[in-house]
């Protein structure tokens, strides 16, 4: 049987290579972005209170409702936005799955999708899976700045949806409100949906504000957000997430959700519900990360690696023009191999990896202290 794949030109992404090299060479693992801590103890035991009281069966298709009421009380403190916990919220399986689940949900082939590039690498590749046409727009460092005016000059009759990140991966750059207001005035009055994706909204730093698209309600109107417990908790093995979405464009989310996933581990869902009624489980958050970022800059400081300014994220870039003349993805290799450290190179966020030759690199502070300084000892030394 000939079979014509759906997706011509994705292997294993650059994450699972990395990884895999970094344990054959037993080098530090900086390059895929989870904690090398563990999740909070009391959450631990609250999930091993509801598997005992036996909530261990499906829960409704949409999630637990007391998660949901508990994330829309959390949505109106930090967003001021009213959003029907029945009605406009639904427990994912991870970030990833809502995104996904989102762009089954609504792209058909040849409608044209918009990304900023460099861009997570999982948006794509579900794109071009239901026959959708990627449109990049390209940032160029060290801002990665978006100029709107160019950005708009995208927007066809074509255009169906819009994704945007922030803090951004791999970048680690944010949006303002001023951005998602010039994004509100270019899609309104247009059929574009935002798929706006905030798994980091916990991890700003310098006293920013997170942009959510929950923040302009006008905006929120066309959008869906995805959010990751994973990355709020260092929970990114147990899988869950959540979208947030008005009615008309949750119940279509949901018709593709049930038969997707159906619903999600239910003794977690429960657990959740409980933690975050704390607010200080999670307000914390961001100095706890900045102070990861500032110690890994801090002994960073007398390498020849230059840091380009992380906003968000557990994400540090580097650009390593001073050290080497390789192309990013081939100097990540070196580093692994012969240094001891993988890293991601910032190419591989790009839908034609043309820009290898800007030197950036990618490295995870998620990490304790202690291998952040290993880490950064062998760094210094090149
Ligand atoms: C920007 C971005 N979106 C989504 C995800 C997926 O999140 P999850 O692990 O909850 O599926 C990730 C994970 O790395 C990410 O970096």
């Amino acid at each position: 049987m000939t079979i014509e794949s759906k997706l011509p030109h994705v292997g294993t992404t650059i994450f699972t290579v990395m990884s895999a090299l970094a344990e054959q060479h037993k080098a530090i693992n900086l390059s895929q972005g989870f904690p090398n801590f563990d999740v909070p103890d009391e959450l631990k035991r609250l999930v091993n209170i509801h598997i005992q009281r036996g909530v261990n069966q499906y829960a409704p298709m949409p999630g637990v409702l007391k998660l949901r009421e508990v994330l829309a009380e959390k949505i109106q403190t930090l967003y001021r936005l009213n959003v029907n916990p029945q009605t406009e919220i639904t427990i994912t399986a991870g970030g990833a799955q809502g995104i996904f689940s989102t762009i089954a949900a609504f792209i058909r082939p040849n409608d044209e999708v918009i990304l900023i590039e460099p861009a997570y690498d999982s948006y794509a590749p579900g794109i071009q899976t239901f026959g959708g046409k990627v449109v990049p727009y390209r940032l160029a460092p060290p801002q990665y700045k978006i100029d709107w005016m160019a950005f708009g000059k995208l927007i066809t009759d074509k255009t169906k949806m819009i994704i945007i990140n922030t803090p951004n991966n791999p970048t680690s750059k944010t949006l303002t409100i001023n951005d998602l207001e010039t994004l509100n005035s270019l899609t309104k009055d247009t059929d574009i949906i935002v798929l706006s994706d905030e798994v980091y909204e916990h991890l700003v730093y310098d006293h920013r504000e997170h942009a959510s698209v929950m923040r302009l309600p006008e905006l929120f109107s066309r959008s869906v957000a995805s959010f990751s417990f994973g990355k709020t908790f260092h929970a990114t093995g147990w899988r869950v997430g959540y979208v947030v979405a008005p009615e008309y464009l949750m119940r279509e989310f949901r018709k593709v959700h049930q038969f997707n996933v159906f619903s999600i581990n239910t003794p977690t869902q429960h657990a959740l519900a409980d933690f975050l009624e704390d607010e200080d489980n999670y307000l914390y958050l961001s100095d706890f990360y900045q102070a990861k970022r500032d110690f890994f800059l801090s002994k960073m400081s007398g390498s020849r690696f230059s840091p380009l300014k992380s906003e968000g994220t557990y994400f540090q870039l580097f650009n390593y023009s001073q050290i080497s003349d390789k192309l990013d993805t081939e100097f990540c290799k070196w580093l692994t191999t012969d240094i001891g450290v993988a890293a991601i190179p910032v190419s591989v966020f790009y839908t034609e990896g043309a820009y290898s030759d800007e030197k950036i690199i990618r490295l995870c502070f998620a990490k304790t202290d202690n291998t952040l300084e290993k880490a950064a000892e062998k760094l210094c030394q090149i």
